[in-house]
């Protein structure tokens, strides 16, 4: 939530800033804003609205504001994209904000919890603040900090151990033209080592066009940026330790690359996103080999127990992720929304594994569930997609998912390497604890190989999906039908449509129909059911009976299936096929058409798939 952007270096600072928010709108796009500093001013220039109202706002030649004379020759700057936590997506407050005498310019991601007191303080002492924010008590804070020695550094840390709540800070100081300064607490800055200029940003994705050598910074660090130099310290100015490390995807990666919608191509990058989490950690022998995921082989023999927490598409893949674990590991595990998982008396003991999956590493809701594990004395293991994120920082162990990254909104390809981590993660702990089903593992590992061949295949008959989602766009209601591991992935084709087509949609377990929600099937409501392999025979019959109730009651029947399955051809008003597979993998294939199916329905809709309303990316409030 929130994307930030800092720069200092040589070139022209309103050009890497705005093409940095850019890269970051995803994580929010209420308003965006910039300061740059130029003549020994600050200039800023802010818009309520996505990044193109603010380019536009820059580009034309009359300005509204006198401060809005927006800094050619500036080569320090630092820029917002927004998510409303605070006050309402206007121009007023959007991000930077600035001190009584604009001399500080101040951008924020997260909540200051106490603001108000803050504020209130503030008021008393004669300073005059402007926006409903609460992050501009943090420019006025400085203000007053500023006149002691040690200039915006040292404000920055005397002001950061007033804060409470989540933020992640980036400032600059008229009088300081050198220096760009960040803090972080609880939500994501990383800086990006150039040379003779440096960045700092909520995300790699901001300066990767620039430099793909980064430092991630940790909890209640505060850094100072010039050119040359970065320096680290914590909130308490003692320096710190900092990992560098390099980022393996290039600028391509966070481009369009042809494609009208980055969903678009997040969606077709599926078969080489899975092949890539596989990468390495399949051996030649069938065996897995896992040891980057810093547990060791005693540690996981000693489990007794699983818990999954996540938000979201990433929970949809631990719910899968039960059924795999509980099948080939034979350990109970249950499956916990994050945001829910702190506020019972859950049991943990240190044979607890806590496995916490999120793709942004950054999800508050999650992060504040694996605390409370850890707090517990539970092992947790992180499952994530971005390097050097909060969240695998604080794990014991983590299995990173090499999706690349993911800048649509919707998550697709992030999904399907959550559900390769668990499988792995499943089969894993199977060879190691010695399971009875040693030999279905070893095959499950072989199939797992063949798996981005399979989803490539279901990305080449996509046609009749699109051909059906057009022909549903006046729809306002879709439901969706599973059993066992279909279930969760009705679920996520019910998500993937609320959020991109702004549509009524529920994901129900088919068993559950005649509990209630049949009561919903009337004349022509389209009900997509995704059925299991004929393997299961028994799972399978029982969705061929859920199939026919449905449509002796009206229901349009829209039926995903696996090749060859005939028994559903007299029930379906539409039938969509895929690759046949076992049960336990069928999620990788029957997942994708319900993406195809939610990102053209949308797109029918005029919908902006990249950016649905009121969402954000990478959700790092409570
Ligand atoms: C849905 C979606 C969200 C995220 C959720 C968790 O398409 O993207 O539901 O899955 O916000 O995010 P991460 O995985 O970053 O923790």
């Amino acid at each position: 939530m929130c994307g930030i952007v800092g720069y200092v270096g040589a070139k022209p600072a309103i050009e890497v800033v705005v093409d940095g928010l850019a890269r970051l709108e995803y994580r929010g796009y209420d308003s965006a804003g910039v300061a740059v500093l130029t003549g020994g001013a600050l200039k800023t220039v802010k818009r309520a609205g996505k990044l193109a109202n603010l380019r536009e706002a820059l580009a034309s030649e009359v300005t509204s504001a006198p401060s809005e004379a927006v800094a050619e020759g500036g080569t320090l700057g630092l820029g917002h994209t927004r998510w409303a936590t605070h006050g309402q997506p206007n121009d007023r407050n959007a991000h930077p904000h600035t001190d009584c005498s604009a001399a500080i310019a101040v951008v924020h991601n997260g909540i200051i919890e106490n603001f108000a007191s803050l504020r209130a303080e503030l008021e008393e002492r004669g300073h005059e603040l402007a926006s409903d924010t609460d992050t501009e008590v943090v420019a006025h804070l400085l203000e007053e900090q500023i006149t002691g020695s040690g200039g915006l550094t040292e404000a920055m840390r005397r002001v950061c151990r007033r804060l409470e709540g989540a933020f992640t800070l980036v400032a600059a100081h008229a009088a300081e033209p050198d220096v760009v300064v960040g803090a972080r607490r609880n939500s994501p800055l990383v800086v990006g080592r150039g040379d003779g200029e440096n960045f700092l940003a909520s995300d790699v994705a901001a300066f990767i066009a620039h430099t793909r050598d980064a430092i991630e910074l940790g909890q209640d660090q505060v850094v100072e940026l010039r050119r040359d130099e970065v320096t680290v310290t914590g909130f308490d100015g003692k320096p710190v330790p900092v990992r560098e490390y390099h980022v393996d995807w290039d600028v391509s990666a966070a481009e369009k690359g042809g494609y009208d919608y980055f969903m678009l191509k997040e969606i077709a990058e599926q078969p080489r996103a899975v092949a890539d989490t596989l990468l390495g950690r399949v051996g030649v022998d069938g065996r897995l080999t896992l040891d980057e995921m810093r547990l060791s082989d005693d540690e996981l023999r000693d489990v007794d127990k699983i818990i999954i927490v996540a938000c979201g598409t990433a929970y949809h893949a631990g719910m899968i992720a039960k059924y795999a674990i509980e099948h080939w590991a034979q350990l109970p595990c249950e499956v916990e929304l994050a945001s829910e998982f702190r506020y019972r008396d859950s049991i943990l003991t240190r044979s607890t594994l806590v496995i916490a999956i999120s793709q942004s590493g950054e999800t508050m809701d999650t992060l504040m569930a694996l605390r409370h594990a850890r707090e517990q004395r539970a092992r947790v293991l992180g499952i994530c997609n971005v390097n050097g994120s909060t969240i695998p920082r604080e794990c014991d162990g983590v299995l990173y998912t090499h999706a690349g990254p993911e800048i649509a909104v919707a998550s697709t390809k992030a999904f399907l390497t959550q559900l390769v981590a668990v499988y792995l993660v499943a089969l894993y702990l199977a060879q190691v604890r010695g399971t009875k089903w040693g030999d279905e593992v070893f095959a499950m590992v072989q199939l797992l190989s063949s798996m981005p061949d399979k989803v490539d295949k279901v990305l080449e008959t996509m046609e009749p999906v699109r051909v059906l989602a057009r022909s549903l766009a006046d729809e306002r209601c879709v439901l969706f039908l599973g059993r066992h591991v279909g279930y969760p992935v009705a679920m996520e084709g019910a998500l993937k449509l609320k959020e991109l087509a702004y549509m009524h949609a529920e994901g129900f377990a088919a068993g559950e129909l005649k509990h209630g929600p049949i009561a919903l099937i009337e004349e022509g409501l389209p009900v997509v059911v995704v059925v299991p392999p004929r393997a299961r025979r028994v799972l399978h019959d029982k969705i061929v009976s859920n199939i026919q109730e449905i449509r002796a009651r009206g229901a349009r029947t829209i039926v995903i299936a696996e090749e060859g399955d005939e028994s559903v051809v007299p029930y379906a008003d539409t039938l969509l096929r895929v690759p046949a597979v076992p049960t336990l993998l069928q999620p990788l294939v029957a997942t994708v058409p319900l993406q195809v199916f939610a990102c053209e329905l949308a797109t029918a809709k005029g919908h902006d798939v990249d950016q649905p309303r009121n969402l954000a990316k990478s959700v790092t409030v409570e």
